[in-house]
């Protein structure tokens, strides 16, 4: 497929890529010219681009293996072990891009807070974070707190050779929100009671999780990512107008904190259909949308100027090939709404995925014989 008129926004230019490091995979011709990374700049290479949120997990046999005794936070901050971790999915499925073994609490974790993961349940604090007094406890999170991420990523940067890592962070909402709670919540009613309650103590809370979401994804960024995710998966529990007015500013903030690198900037959330605007104007370079809203319909909202990432539903990966093969040539000729698609799920892999279905998916979205003889 070739690129329909449009020209590659000005990510990228000289200028951007003197501010990364010399050795960084976009300036020394590795991942720049993939097709993941075009495709996030607004072009159409010749194959979709796909890789999995959550392709690294429970659903490997390996990283089970590899998992064994040691604990979730404990294997993101082992570098040798994050890294292992992060090219697992890559090697199996072809992937065209890793994303980073880490968490979105894991810098909650190095400056030093009570925080855990545990398993079947998510992130937990040892005490939630409610009042002005609470909030402003929390520290200036030291550069050095970071090196274990910047090993990580420089570790598996150096075997992923022209495959792009995808850094990430989680966004200021989410983040804030299993800080509010002390852990999970279904319609994460504490950080929305706050942010009206004490606009204030919410604020101050939100400024530090978007610091510290920047310096997560700017200490990526540096060691060698040649893209970035913000996720905001909880977002979809806000109404438009206090996204607006308490999470935007926020979220746009952690964005601009890595703007000046030119490095492609995606913005994912769940729920977030009516949201997608704002999101993309936070700062976005890629809008992910998620598997309740169909692609034409996210570029009929966006503009069709807006390259977009999704969104093949979770779900369907074990309802049987012939319905999942459909819904995946579906997604792809919904996502031709937009100037570039890159394909990836509309939220993570379940932990019981069959791996052997996102190889086969991976091959029929770059164009393996399935693609063109649906009759197979
Ligand atoms: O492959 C990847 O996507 C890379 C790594 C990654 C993890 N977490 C690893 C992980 C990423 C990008 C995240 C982000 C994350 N963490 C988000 C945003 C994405 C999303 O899913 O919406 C959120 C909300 C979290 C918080 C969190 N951490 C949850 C909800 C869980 C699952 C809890 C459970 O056991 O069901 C975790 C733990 C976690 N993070 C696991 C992995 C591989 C599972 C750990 C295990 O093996 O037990």
């Amino acid at each position: 497929m070739t690129n329909s008129g449009s020209s590659p926004r000005a990510l990228l230019t000289d200028d951007h890529l003197a501010l990364l490091p010399e050795g960084h995979p976009l300036r020394s011709g590795g991942t720049a010219d993939s097709p993941m990374i075009r495709a996030m700049r607004g072009d159409r290479p010749e194959t979709h681009p796909v890789w999995f949120m959550r392709q690294a997990g429970r659903s490997l046999p390996e990283y089970r293996e590899a998992r064994e005794g040691t604990r979730m936070l404990e294997a993101c901050l082992t570098p040798e072990l994050a890294a292992e971790i992060t090219l697992q999915p890559v090697r199996r499925h072809g992937v065209d891009a890793a994303i980073f073994f880490s968490d979105i609490v894991v810098p909650l974790k190095v400056a030093g807070l009570d925080v855990d993961i545990v398993p079947g349940k998510g992130p937990v604090m040892g005490a939630p974070y409610r009042t002005a007094e609470q909030i402003a406890t929390l520290p200036e999170i030291p550069d050095a707190a970071f090196d274990p991420i910047r090993e990580a990523v420089r570790l598996t940067v150096e075997q992923l050779g022209s495959t792009p890592l995808i850094g990430f962070a989680g966004a200021p909402f989410t983040v804030a929100a299993y800080m509010v709670e002390g852990g999970a919540s279904r319609d994460h009613l504490a950080p929305r009671i706050m942010m009206h309650r004490d606009p204030q103590a919410w604020d101050a809370l939100a400024d530090w999780t978007a610091r510290t979401a920047g310096r997560f994804l700017a200490a990526q960024i540096e060691a060698g990512a040649s893209a970035v995710q913000l996720f905001d998966s909880w977002a979809g529990s806000l109404p438009e107008r206090d996204y607006r007015r308490y999470v935007m500013p926020h979220s746009a903030r952690a964005l601009a904190a890595v703007e000046h690198y030119g490095v492609p900037r995606v913005h994912f959330g769940t729920g977030t259909g009516e949201l997608l605007p704002a999101m993309k104007e936070a700062g976005a370079d890629v809008v992910g949308v998620d598997y309740r809203l169909d692609l034409d319909e996210a570029a009929r909202r966006l503009g069709p100027d807006t390259p977009l990432q999704g969104n093949i539903d979770p779900a369907l990966l074990d309802a049987g090939w012939d319905v999942l093969r459909e819904h995946a040539v579906d997604v792809l000729s919904k996502g031709e709404a937009a100037v570039s698609h890159i394909v990836n799920l509309g939220h993570g892999v379940p932990a019981g995925t069959d791996p052997a279905v996102l190889t086969r998916l991976v091959d029929l979205i770059h164009g393996g014989r399935e693609l063109n003889d649906p009759g197979r």
